[in-house]
């Protein structure tokens, strides 16, 4: 079987197409929702399917007990590699179920749209479940969420876009489809990335098949009733306190209270 690009976990960032500045701002974004929704100060933060926890690190040095959770070990060891720091540790766990012996959170993410990695309903609830059980009563969960009202349904598996990274002297050759899907199937769409990463002499392919889930603020709104552990408390478009949802660009921000 080919290997996933988060065995790779420099390339991964680089590969989507994360722009520089981009971790910092979201983190003042987060840090800014908590200020407006979360009355005690979060002292506490779980990172859910936090790979090496880029926004965890930022957070870790400024104060903040961070405890990421991956199934990735190779996205955990290189958070270890990155940042030795007691604030911020891991445990490999799957988001769809789990549990860790800390003690309760006054906070949790799920950032990078990662969202979609959660398929059926009942996984949907379970997720609300574990991470309603980390979190006090009155902790917030921000969701990182796309947009994906434009993308194409297809037939047959489709070439959607090709492109080239440069790492240094590394050349990257990535491809990206789509690929059919049922139209009973709970998700909306499946996205194939496919990375050939040029090691001299020794290239190495990787292809990841990425689920994707349409979203949009009504629905996260029922699935958090239906959790009976949260309730939603607003939708933010982008980065923005005051963009309408109409105008959003690219992803929007789910804000959750644990009840
Ligand atoms: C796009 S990365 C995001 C990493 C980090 N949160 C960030 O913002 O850079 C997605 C991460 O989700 C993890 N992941 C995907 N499915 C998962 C699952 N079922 N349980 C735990 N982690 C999962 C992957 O290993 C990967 O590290």
């Amino acid at each position: 079987m080919e290997p996933s690009i988060y065995e790779y976990p420099d390339i991964f960032r680089r590969v989507h197409m994360e722009r520089p500045g981009e971790i910092p701002a979201e983190v003042q974004f987060i840090k800014e929702i908590w200020r407006r929704h979360r009355k005690a100060p979060v002292t506490r933060m779980l990172d859910i399917a936090s790979g090496n926890s880029p926004h965890g690190q930022i957070l870790a040095r400024a104060g903040t007990t961070v405890v990421g959770i991956d199934r990735s070990s190779s996205m955990i060891a290189a958070g270890r590699r990155e940042l030795e720091n007691a604030n911020l540790r891991f445990y490999r766990r799957n988001l769809i179920n789990f549990s860790i012996p800390e003690r309760p959170f006054d906070a949790a993410i799920l950032m990078s749209e990662t969202f979609p990695a959660i398929r059926s309903n009942e996984d949907l609830v379970a997720h609300l479940h574990s991470v309603g059980r980390a979190l006090k009563r009155g902790a917030i969960y921000v969701i990182d969420v796309d947009r994906h009202d434009g993308i194409t349904l297809v037939k047959r598996r489709r070439l959607w876009r090709s492109r080239r990274v440069r790492i240094g002297s590394l050349r990257v050759d990535v491809r990206e489809f789509h690929r059919p899907i049922a139209w009973h199937d709970g998700m909306h769409s499946i996205y194939e990335l496919e990375c050939t990463i040029r090691f001299p002499g020794n290239p190495v392919r990787t292809r990841d098949l990425i689920p994707v889930r349409y979203t949009t603020p009504p629905t996260m709104d029922l699935l958090a009733r239906a959790s009976g552990r949260f309730t939603m408390l607003a939708a933010y478009a982008d980065l923005s306190f005051d963009r309408p949802l109409d105008k959003c660009i690219g992803r929007w921000f789910a804000v959750l209270r644990r009840i």
